[in-house]
């Protein structure tokens, strides 16, 4: 499963791509408002120096033919932007034109599986089924994925699945046991998936033992 971080801050990614385990970014307006960016194709392009692994920009524009000038634009800006564009009948058609041009899109704001099966039949590249906020309005969210995932393989639809709107360990672990393509993770959640007491407290312990010994005069 390739993970992606869910973010904005330059930061972040950095830290993320430290780790060794950056595959892409995806970005939406919420995310670059909370870096308190209203144009976002700097921090775009800024992103893509980042990583060689697809960069998710959002449309704004909500017509099909505005969708398409503003996703081209975008598209423009590297060769490894995906544009988003929100799952609308809008965006279907903006979708189907853009993947005709070979222009990779991700289809964001998916919450049922039928969604995710026009968004395969429409030629994108991506489809972001949003569990965590299935799961706050009391749905399942990776049952969702989990319907999605049948259907896409039923009819080997290339279209790769990114769990989105992850708000935990266990989303994560659930994406990669169900076998989802990618799974986007916010940074907070990314360090959560290191961490184990249990880890801490042995490392505490070899390190107490290794002292004990390293301290004591060598015996002749
Ligand atoms: C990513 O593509 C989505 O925009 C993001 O995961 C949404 O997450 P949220 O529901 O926490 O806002």
């Amino acid at each position: 499963m390739k993970f992606f971080i869910d973010t904005a801050n330059l930061e972040e990614i950095k830290t993320c791509a430290s780790y060794g385990f950056l595959d892409g970014v995806t970005t939406n307006p919420s995310l670059m408002a909370k870096e308190g960016i209203s144009d976002q194709r700097e921090r775009i392009k800024a992103i893509c120096g980042l990583t060689d692994g697809p960069v998710s920009a959002e449309v704004l524009a909500t017509e099909a033919p505005d969708m398409i000038k503003e996703a081209k634009e975008l598209a423009a800006i590297a060769p490894n932007v995906a544009v988003k564009l929100p799952l609308t009948m809008p965006g279907l058609t903006a979708t189907k034109a853009l993947a005709d041009d070979d222009v990779a899109v991700n289809l964001t704001l998916v919450f049922t599986p039928l969604q995710a099966l026009l968004a395969a039949k429409a030629g994108a590249a991506f489809v972001s089924p949003f569990v965590g906020r299935l799961d706050d309005i009391g749905s399942d969210g990776m049952a969702m994925v989990g319907d999605i995932i049948s259907i896409y393989t039923e009819y080997a639809f290339e279209t790769e699945i990114i769990v989105a709107s992850v708000r935990s360990p266990q989303h994560v672990l659930k994406a990669a046991l169900m076998g989802a393509d990618i799974c986007t993770i916010p940074f907070s959640v990314i360090g959560q998936l290191a961490a184990h007491p249990l880890t801490d407290k042995g490392l505490a312990a070899f390190l107490a033992d290794h002292r004990k010994v390293a301290e004591k005069p060598a015996a002749h």
